[in-house]
């Protein structure tokens, strides 16, 4: 069973902590990120996410939303959590970070998009 609490690192250096789930599969959690968009002196940020179906499978899927707290930006992260055969834990994520435009007309501009791995540090 692949468990998503704990603290998380990607390739970028990026730093997250997911705290225990509920229940009903919701979860809290901090996001330290190592790069930005802007020039921004960067502050840790919440995350709230949700691990679909919680407890019943091995490699379970999960949704989550940092709201950056030094920019008007959002990344929204999708992704599941593997364990390979020595329990090495690993998060397989796809993200999309929209920024705030003034106008309609930057929409075009507005999302970047990626991949990012996770390992486990703690
Ligand atoms: C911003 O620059 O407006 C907010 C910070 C965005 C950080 C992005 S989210 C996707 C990627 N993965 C990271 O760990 N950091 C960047």
């Amino acid at each position: 069973q692949c468990d998503l609490q704990g603290l998380w690192r990607n390739e970028l250096g990026s730093n997250m902590t997911i705290s225990a789930m509920n229940t009903a599969g919701t979860f809290l959690g901090s996001y330290h990120t190592a790069v930005a968009a802007t020039n921004k002196q960067t502050l840790v940020s919440p995350l709230q996410g949700v691990q679909q179906h919680p407890g019943a499978k091995r490699h379970p899927m999960f949704s989550f939303t940092v709201q950056w707290q030094f920019s008007d930006s959002a990344t929204a992260f999708v992704g599941q959590c593997f364990v390979d055969h020595r329990g090495k834990e690993t998060l397989e994520t796809t993200w999309l970070l929209r920024e705030e435009v003034l106008s309609h007309k930057d929409t075009w501009k507005a999302t970047r998009v990626g991949t990012s791995t996770f390992t486990r540090i703690k």
